[in-house]
């Protein structure tokens, strides 16, 4: 399963172009997975040091639909909006929280290969 993860909080240009992405995979025989952060409760990374501890993220929130589909993932599409010449904090977050991931199972996001898509407006 290729994952695609949108980091716009909106369902909108992001969004849709992640979708035509996805969809141009799944013609090529994979199958895959959007994951919006629109809508989600996802919080950023507390760099508490609970995950390299306990082998699972301490903040129990909407990043628990994402790690099972993390783990799953045999490769990513990471689509973003453009916010002020960079990815949108909702991307960010979900970079930054699968610090989690990689302490429970380092090989979660080895040698899987990684798209980026990003969205500007000007
Ligand atoms: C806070 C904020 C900052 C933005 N900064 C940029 C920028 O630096 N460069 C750019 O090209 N567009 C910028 N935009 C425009 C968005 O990248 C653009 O509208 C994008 O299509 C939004 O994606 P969406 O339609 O999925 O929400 C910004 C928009 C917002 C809300």
């Amino acid at each position: 399963m290729i994952l695609g993860i949108s980091g716009s909080p909106r369902k909108m240009a992001t969004e849709h172009i992640l979708g035509v992405a996805l969809k141009m995979l799944e013609e090529k025989g994979f199958k895959t997975h959007l994951f919006a952060m629109r809508g989600k409760n996802i919080s950023p990374c507390r760099h508490c040091d609970y995950c390299l501890k306990n082998k699972e993220c301490i903040v129990k929130d909407d990043m628990y639909q994402l790690y099972p589909l993390i783990r799953e993932a045999e490769g990513f599409v990471l689509a973003t909006p453009v916010y002020n010449g960079s990815m949108s904090a909702q991307m960010k977050i979900a970079m930054d929280r699968t610090r989690a991931t990689l302490a429970a199972e380092p090989r979660s996001l080895r040698r899987k290969p990684g798209m980026a898509i990003a969205i500007g407006g000007d």
